[in-house]
């Protein structure tokens, strides 16, 4: 079995094929087991020439090489459709302990900005009416309710679909990630995205 020590640094970026396995298992702490997207689900997202996905990575060492070998843990991630003028956010997820520092935020910031680079003037998405949480996040970040998907989701389980224009600004870096003792981060998160920017185009 492979263990593993944390070493101080937390960045964002876009994924590649190598962040699958990685993918793959951040959805069975996110989601339920009715809801997780499969292997294959994800290797479309990271193929695919009209979408992108944002990885939040932690680095980590492998105890068992020695600590010589450093590898990227997924804690966080987006993905972004391109379909015509409109964009689509979907599978916006962070780590359990990782929750509440403003990573979703963060990532979904970075697609809103890819979004804007490929000629998108609107972002879309769909929510369960009862995700408290997940609302509240994209109501901080400019969406608004655009209309209902009754029982979308299944019987009284409605999906609100919510729009932003990708030519709002985004919340403005450093502050958007809220960094407690415990949680490393390295030398940012924001300007890591930004410095890669449409680099993996
Ligand atoms: C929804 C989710 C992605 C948020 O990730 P996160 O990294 O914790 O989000 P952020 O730290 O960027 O939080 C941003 C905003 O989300 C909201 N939020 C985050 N945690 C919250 C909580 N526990 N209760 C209510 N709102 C919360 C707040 O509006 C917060 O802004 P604030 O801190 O200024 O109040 C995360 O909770 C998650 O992975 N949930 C399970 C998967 C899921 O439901 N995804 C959405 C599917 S549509």
């Amino acid at each position: 079995m492979t263990s593993a020590t944390a070493t101080p640094a937390l960045a964002a970026r876009r994924a590649g094929t190598g962040d699958l396995a990685g993918l793959v298992g951040l959805e069975s702490s996110c989601f339920g087991p009715d809801e997780r997207w499969s292997a294959p689900s994800w290797q479309a997202e990271l193929d695919g020439d009209d979408r992108a996905v944002w990885v939040a990575v932690r680095t980590r060492r492998d105890a068992d090489a020695g600590g010589c070998q450093a590898f990227d843990e997924v804690v966080a991630a987006c993905c972004v459709h391109l379909a015509g003028e409109d964009a689509e956010l979907f599978r916006v997820m962070t780590a359990p302990a990782l929750r509440g520092l403003g990573v979703a935020t963060m990532l979904v910031s970075a697609g809103l900005a890819w979004a804007r680079a490929h000629g998108a003037v609107r972002m879309l998405l769909e929510v369960r009416h009862d995700n408290v949480t997940a609302r509240s996040l994209y109501a901080d970040l400019g969406f608004t309710d655009l209309y209902l998907r009754t029982n979308y989701y299944g019987y009284g389980l409605d999906a609100v679909v919510m729009s932003r224009p990708v030519g709002e600004p985004t919340p403005p870096e450093p502050t958007l990630v809220r960094t407690p003792a415990n949680v490393p981060t390295g030398k940012g998160l924001w300007s890591d995205l930004h410095d890669e920017g449409d680099t993996n185009d």
